[in-house]
């Protein structure tokens, strides 16, 4: 005696039939796929196969692993972080920016967090081995990072440091004229020649065009112009703070504990190792050489000055 269906389920079968009758389909054939079906499981939802076969390393030192996966768990991160950031398209609301820039906070707060898996985290004779197997490869690459910075900040704030006032003002259509002047290109020339590493030139063959199309997406279109659209009523400290901290995160946090990291491996009496695109990296990635700033109209001219010290670590989030 079959049993019989309670209210509830038969009232689901009825919006079930209004849903698919909807779309032309056939609620019974449906309903047989599902007798057919087998239940989701974990590993297959999060893909946990493919996820655990996507690390294979090119040499036998087993810290090489954790070089591969520490990266890729950076850039699933970075990910997270373009999520949140493509949601604020548009002109988004005080609060909006303020969840989701908390959000992202949090990530980043994460990365840095963890970045001692590099420092601290491998054999340096292991390291200084592998990573001859993997030039001229470099974290340099990582698109993920370029359009996080682009999608942050006005444009002419990522450009070098001696000609972003200049361009302060420009208009969408200098912006493939203006990316000759990232202040990235600073970090790829060869200290020899002055001419463009391999590295870079690779990097601009696979994602110039990609970038670009993204620098004009975020025309107008970034957190900086977000914040400056709001009425200032809606500027409250809360989301100023946010913002604040967002820009030392990835401005000053993250780029101190990944310089640490080149200088744990990379700085060695009486010769330096040469970085991986033959670049004068201890020039380069010091945030207070970069002086990259998202938002400098909140912070003040001291702040701005002593950009990349460690005290602002210190004011900012009460610990060096
Ligand atoms: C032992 C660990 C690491 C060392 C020694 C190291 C070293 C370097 C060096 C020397 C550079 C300068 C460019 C070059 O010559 O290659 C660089 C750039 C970069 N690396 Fe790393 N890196 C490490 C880990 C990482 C990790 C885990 C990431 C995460 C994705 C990463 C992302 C980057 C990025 C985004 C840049 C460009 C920074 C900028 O343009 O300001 N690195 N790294």
């Amino acid at each position: 005696m079959p049993q019989e269906f309670s209210d509830d389920i038969l009232q689901k079968l009825s919006l079930l039939q209004a849903k698919f009758a909807a779309s032309g389909q056939d609620l019974g054939a449906y309903l047989e796929g599902l007798l057919h079906a087998d239940y989701l499981t974990y590993w297959d939802y999060i893909q946990l196969d493919t996820l655990l076969s996507l690390q294979r390393p090119l040499t036998r030192f087993p810290d090489e692993e954790i070089f591969i996966l520490y990266h890729q768990v950076t850039e699933l991160y970075f990910k997270l972080v373009i999520n949140e950031l493509n949601q604020l398209d548009g002109t988004p609301s005080a609060a909006e920016l303020l969840k989701r820039v908390g959000r992202i906070n949090r990530y980043f707060s994460a990365l840095t967090d963890s970045f001692g898996v590099m420092v601290d985290g491998m054999d340096p004779d292991q390291f200084l081995k592998f990573r001859m197997a993997l030039l001229p490869a470099s974290g340099f690459q990582s698109a993920q990072y370029r359009k996080i910075e682009i999608r942050c900040t006005s444009f002419d704030r990522l450009l070098h440091a001696g000609v972003r006032e200049a361009h302060r003002v420009h208009r969408a259509d200098e912006l493939s004229d203006l990316f000759e002047k990232i202040y990235w290109k600073s970090g790829a020339v060869e200290l020899s020649t002055g001419e463009k590493t391999l590295t870079l030139r690779q990097f601009e063959a696979k994602y110039g065009e990609e970038l670009l199309a993204w620098a004009q997406h975020c025309y107008g279109n970034n957190l900086a112009a977000a914040w400056q659209a709001l009425p200032e009523t809606e500027r409250s400290e809360p989301l100023r703070e946010a913002l604040r901290t967002l820009d030392a995160h990835v401005n000053i946090n993250w780029p101190l504990a990944h310089y640490k990291s080149a200088v744990r491996y990379l700085q060695k009496d009486p010769a330096d190792i040469a970085a991986t695109g033959g670049t004068n990296w201890q020039k380069y990635l010091p945030p207070r050489f970069q002086r990259r700033v998202f938002f400098p109209e909140l912070w003040t001219q001291h702040e701005l000055d002593e950009w990349g010290k460690s005290w602002v670590k210190r004011e900012v989030f009460g610990a060096e």
